[in-house]
């Protein structure tokens, strides 16, 4: 996987971290409305990514808008490795803490980041394990890191510190919510320790598991009775993925669809067999993600131009520039943009196979995006073939994200699986009509011929017959108005979408009361 850093390098002498183990953690509160200081829980998010600081994906999106979301209700701090861009983010750390060696795993620091807007951060500082160049997971080329198992054992065993108190940072969550396969050790050493503490996993995608060797087993201080098929086994291998569905409380996925589609052998990666179990014990649910509060076209400053509903000016300036960046036409056809990871999941060559129908009907395609480089040389052939009227940018970019979202007419989104899809959301936000596949969250977030375009199967068939229904609607400006202002009012902020955690936490924690949790 490749990242975007948010923040420009910084010269070593620039980083600030103080040294100050002793000291109480002075707590500055996210804004909290609507709860009581009793009924505030404190929540611990364990993940490996976070869009303030670095980002492969939705992944940092939801770990960086879901907290702060939450922090209307509950104290909620987030947990991250030190990878060198977070060390080297700008933000001043207080090292607050120290971590044990277990195994394997080495001790390490532990440091609190407070971001301006009181979001609190606990940075793991192990420059041996995390400040290196590269992404979250891997070099620059990118193959994984070879110490993966080590690195990130390091991140579950520090969310299972801080849980136990062993961490001495002054600051014990109620519950622990730990994200992907990166996470998912967490619940188990959560457990292996005997703590009460309950524990949520969250699957965004269930295709990525952290499977290692089974020979890593005592390195990573692992007991001998994980190895079960009923634990974290999978195919002769221990999966870290597997290990935060075995051991958490409750396992949720970031939509309803998914988590159904998860427990069939189609979508489930060789796990649905477990997680249909886990289904069936009423532990496995699927709550839709949200976006955060910057997604305003009105306000939105990283716009060329801002715009409301009905007022178009904004968006044609946003699709005039994006035009100009990447080379296209200079003309008033229908833009189709690409914003993405350019891997499989995301069915780029079904995309391929549909540009001549909309280059044909009078469209350009716009490709932001990066990934596998086999499927980077194909966009760029495709934009070659047809210039002016395809053009790719291999990058990642923020701000011509947004850009595009704002100035295209529709977003190309053929994913042979979606979790949930955050693309698709600021999309409609944007008043871009999104074309995807009917599958994951694209099902729960997007109503076909209303707010965007589903097709049914993962063939350019299927997929041609839905751009072919988006081209006529863009020749009908009053049904394009129309459909472009029921996108943009779908309502997809996470203010409206933190209820279900919400009620999740408060019923474990109420479990916990009632009796003494113990995990299936
Ligand atoms: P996934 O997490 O599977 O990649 P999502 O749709 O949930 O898919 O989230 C993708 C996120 O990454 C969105 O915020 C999207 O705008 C962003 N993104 C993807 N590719 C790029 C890119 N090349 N430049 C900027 N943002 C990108
Ligand atoms: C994963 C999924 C994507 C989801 C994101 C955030 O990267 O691929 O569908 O939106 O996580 O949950």
């Amino acid at each position: 996987m490749s990242i975007a850093v948010n923040a420009g390098p910084v010269r070593q002498s620039q980083i600030q971290i103080q040294i100050q183990p002793l000291q109480p953690a002075v707590s500055r509160p996210v804004l909290r409305l609507g709860s009581s200081q009793e009924d505030k829980k404190k929540i611990l998010f364990v993940t490996s990514e976070l869009t303030d600081l670095i980002k492969t994906g939705g992944l940092a999106d939801v770990s960086a808008a879901l907290p702060r979301a939450l922090g209307a209700r509950h104290d909620v701090r987030v947990l991250i490795p030190g990878y060198r861009q977070v060390v080297h983010s700008g933000h001043p750390i207080l090292v607050v803490g120290t971590l044990a060696a277990h195994a394997g795993v080495p001790a390490c620091k532990i440091g609190r980041m407070d971001m301006p807007d009181g979001l609190i951060i606990y940075v793991l500082i192990s420059p041996e394990l995390y400040e290196r160049d590269g992404s979250p997971y891997g070099d620059p080329d990118g193959g994984d890191w070879p110490d993966n198992p080590v690195r990130f054992a390091r991140l579950g065993l520090a969310a299972a510190d801080i849980a136990a108190g062993t961490a001495c940072i002054r600051w014990a969550p109620d519950l622990v919510h730990a994200h992907d396969w990166p996470a998912g050790l967490a619940p188990a050493y959560m457990h292996w320790r005997g703590l009460r503490t309950p524990s949520v996993f969250t699957i965004h995608n269930l295709a990525y598991q952290g499977n290692i060797d089974m020979s890593l087993r005592r390195t990573l201080g692992i007991p001998h009775e994980a190895c079960g098929l009923e634990r974290m086994e999978f195919y002769g291998k221990l999966s870290l993925l597997k290990a935060g569905i075995a051991y958490a409380h409750r396992v949720t996925t970031v939509s309803p669809t998914y988590a159904q589609e998860i427990t069939t052998p189609e979508f489930g990666c060789g796990m649905d067999g477990f997680l249909r179990m886990k289904a069936r014990q009423g532990l496995l649910s699927g709550l839709l993600n949200g976006i955060d509060e910057s997604w305003e076209p009105h306000s939105d400053p990283q716009l060329v131009q801002r715009f409301a509903a009905h007022n178009w000016d904004g968006k044609r300036a946003n699709a005039d520039y994006s035009r100009q960046i990447f080379g296209l036409d200079r003309d008033d056809s229908p833009l189709f943009a690409v914003v993405s990871r350019l891997v499989q999941q995301k069915g780029i060559d079904l995309t391929l196979g549909v540009a001549r129908t909309i280059v044909e009907g009078g469209g350009q395609i716009a490709v932001l995006g990066q990934g596998e480089h086999r499927i980077e040389d194909e966009v760029r052939e495709l934009a070659r073939r047809y210039p002016g009227r395809v053009a790719a940018s291999i990058g990642f970019d923020e701000t011509d994200a947004r850009r595009l979202f704002a100035g295209s007419d529709f977003l190309l989104m053929p994913s042979r699986y979606e979790p949930c899809g955050l693309s698709q959301m600021y999309a409609q936000r944007y008043a871009s009509l999104p074309i995807a596949r009917r599958t994951g969250g694209l099902v729960d977030s997007i109503e076909d011929g209303v707010t965007g375009f589903l097709f049914d199967e993962p063939s350019v068939d299927s997929y041609r017959q839905a751009v072919q229904r988006a081209l006529a609607i863009h020749r009908s400006p009053e049904l394009l108005g129309a459909m472009r202002c029921r996108a943009m009012n779908a309502g997809f902020f996470w203010r409206h979408a933190i209820e279900p955690y919400d009620q999740l936490y408060r019923q474990l924690l109420a479990e916990r009361r009632e009796v003494h949790l113990s995990p299936a």
